[in-house]
């Protein structure tokens, strides 16, 4: 008997309770929709996937032919080329092939901002945690960064058009 009592009292407790809490967060409260549309990465922690690796991998997108020569300058006057190369692993990872393993997107957010991308990223973070050394913003503006990209994608294309040509 007293149990029971006892159990109605904290069941009419919890419903007191409940009613209070739904009193003090009215529905149409403005701030509740503008958090809910706050970006994917948050300061709890890396996000399990990057979010700018969704979509085509850039080999998959067509080549702006008219910009790659100014791509492959870039990459030998911006010091890129001290740390990469295309066939072979240098202090930063080998960019052969780095067009069917990315994003254009994820390709200029890295070159971009590569400070933050090690951080934030989940593909970057991993990518530095294996060569240990942080890529440095070389100060590319994003039409250069896209540029170079176009110049990775041409790179990219012509590896496959040699490969099959030696078949
Ligand atoms: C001091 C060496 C260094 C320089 C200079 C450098 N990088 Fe990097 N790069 C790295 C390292 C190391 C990583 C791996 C991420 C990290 O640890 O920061 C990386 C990652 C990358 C990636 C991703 C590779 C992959 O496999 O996904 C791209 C693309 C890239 N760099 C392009 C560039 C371009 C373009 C430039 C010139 C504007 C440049 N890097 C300059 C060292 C460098």
């Amino acid at each position: 008997m007293q149990r029971t009592i006892g159990l109605a009292v904290w069941i009419a407790a919890a419903v007191v309770l409940a009613s209070c809490g739904s009193h003090s967060s009215p529905g149409s409260d403005p701030q509740a929709s503008s958090t809910s549309a706050a970006p994917a990465v948050t300061a709890n922690g890396p996000a399990a996937t990057s979010q700018y690796d969704g979509g085509p991998r850039a080999a998959d997108t067509p080549i702006d032919e008219s910009k790659i020569a100014q791509g492959q300058q870039l990459f030998q006057t911006k010091g890129c080329s001290a740390c990469h190369t295309f066939g072979q692993k240098l202090t930063g990872p080998d960019l052969a092939g780095v067009t069917h393993r990315r994003t254009a997107a994820w390709m200029e957010h890295q070159i971009l901002h590569p400070e933050i991308m090690t951080k934030e990223d989940p593909i970057s973070h991993e990518l530095f945690a294996k060569f240990a050394l942080q890529m440095p913003n070389q100060g590319l503006t994003p039409e250069e960064a896209a540029a170079v990209v176009e110049f990775f994608k041409h790179k990219d294309h012509e590896a496959a058009e040699s490969a099959s040509k030696g078949e």
